[in-house]
């Protein structure tokens, strides 16, 4: 994984959300803090061409999130902090052959291809179930699988453990503790960051910090105090 920022920004009219900023980021997980409105979600959505930037460019493994908008989607998958908002299917099975099928993959492909990621995560006992009835921790692994069927290298996570249970969350964190993908989690829960290669803070649009995980803990610790 190679992800630079070039000067990238982005203002909304008058209001900057996101101060340029550059970097290269190679990490296998990198985390990202800093208080609400600060530009985190912002800043995630520059890596997978959701957000433009109004300034810069932003280049993933050789890839321009603007000019070659279709194939930085494909490698960069990105879960919303409301992942409810993006299952599209109402049955589970069907919400993560979706993107299997927009990409021209015939039956028996799709059918091999969700029962391994079903598999994979050991949520093969969810396939059936209607999306809008699953819990937080439910949802949360249906949207996963939704997204790294189609094989991104990059994971985009934002706040995943947001609205999860002790137990869902555990569930999250290990999840994330063996994913062979690299990922990119933006978080206010700062023991699921700690063994982070990485962690960028980010205060009023602007990237203060760019450490380890301790120091960044620490740094986002005296912003909000
Ligand atoms: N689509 C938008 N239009 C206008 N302002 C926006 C938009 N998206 C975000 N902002 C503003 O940009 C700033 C950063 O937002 P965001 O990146 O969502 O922060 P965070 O994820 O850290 O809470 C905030 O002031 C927010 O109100
Ligand atoms: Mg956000």
């Amino acid at each position: 994984m190679d992800i630079r920022f070039e000067n990238a920004g982005v203002d909304y009219g008058l209001r900057t959300a996101l101060v340029p900023l550059s970097l290269a980021l190679q990490e296998r997980r990198i985390g990202v803090i800093g208080l609400n409105g600060s530009g985190k979600t912002t800043f995630a959505r520059l890596i997978n061409g959701l957000v433009k930037p109004t300034t810069g460019r932003i280049v993933v493994d050789g890839l321009d999130t603007v000019g070659d908008a279709s194939e930085v989607l494909g490698k960069v998958g990105y879960i919303f902090q409301s992942p409810q908002n993006q299952i599209i299917l109402p049955i589970v099975r069907d919400d993560i052959a979706y993107g299997l099928k927009a990409r021209g993959y015939d039956k028996a492909q799709i059918e091999v291809a969700v029962d391994g990621i079903l598999d994979r995560f050991g949520v093969r006992h969810l396939a059936a179930r209607r999306a809008h009835e699953l819990s937080g921790g439910e949802l949360q692994m249906a949207a996963l699988c939704s997204v790294l069927v189609t094989g991104p290298d990059i994971l985009i996570l934002d706040e995943p453990t947001n609205q999860l249970d002790l137990r869902n969350r555990a569930l999250v964190q290990k999840t994330m503790a063996t994913l062979p993908e690299n990922v990119i989690v933006i978080s206010h829960d700062l023991p699921l960051l700690e063994d982070f290669e990485r962690v960028l803070v980010f205060d009023q649009g602007r990237l203060v910090a760019d450490t380890s995980a301790a120091e960044a803990i620490a740094r986002y610790k005296e912003i909000a105090a």
